[in-house]
């Protein structure tokens, strides 16, 4: 019998609830599900490609066909290299559809052979992007369910040590608009 492997790249900076709703969801139609961390040189990412890969291994330990793994270069180069067949994405309103499928269209020039399938998260993930919890997190907003537990308590650290950072304390690079954001806000 056919099997089905689908890759589900992303930024996933971090994950969020709605990422961990479609991996749910792509694990029950596929028969494997890679989560793929895209490693992007030119972003300045909050959290780096190590902590997003332990904080979706923790998320998704219970599924026992969804791993994760990270890539660069083209999304359809590494769907080939793990002989994926789909690629998974998540369409949450129509302003997302644009944006996917022009890039689902591309994909399927630079590699007729994979098929993209979109997924839909459930309605109350239809507002939530990993941006704005960077946002609300950095400005000391709640983003209690709309992230895991773990990812909380990691969000919370990052915001403790860039409190420390912008009082004058040592401590590691944290990304620019988290730094100027916490110079104006004293918590
Ligand atoms: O979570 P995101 O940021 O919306 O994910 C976007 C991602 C990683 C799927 C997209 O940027 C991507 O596929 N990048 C890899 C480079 C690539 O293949 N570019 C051509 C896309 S048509």
């Amino acid at each position: 019998m056919k099997r089905v492997k689908a890759i589900y790249p992303g930024s996933f900076d971090p994950p969020t609830n709605g990422h961990l709703d479609l991996i749910e969801r792509g694990s029950k139609i596929f028969d494997e599900l890679v989560v793929a961390i895209l490693r992007n040189p030119e972003k300045d990412p909050l959290f780096s490609v190590v902590d997003r890969r332990k904080m979706l291994e923790s998320m998704t330990s219970s599924f026992d066909n969804v791993s994760v793994d990270t890539f660069d270069g083209l999304t359809v180069d590494y769907a080939l290299r793990v002989q994926a067949q789909a690629i998974l994405r998540g369409i949450r309103a129509i302003s997302d559809y644009e944006y996917e499928l022009q890039m689902a269209l591309m994909n399927r020039k630079l590699q007729p052979t994979l098929e993209t399938v979109f997924m839909m998260p459930a309605e109350k993930y239809s507002y939530l992007s990993s941006r704005l919890v960077r946002e609300i997190a950095q400005l000391g907003g709640s983003v209690e369910c709309l992230v895991p537990e773990l990812v909380e308590q990691k969000l919370r650290e990052k915001i403790d040590v860039a409190h420390k950072f912008a009082n004058g304390e040592p401590g590691p690079r944290v990304s620019s608009v988290g730094k100027s954001q916490f110079k104006k806000r004293k918590l």
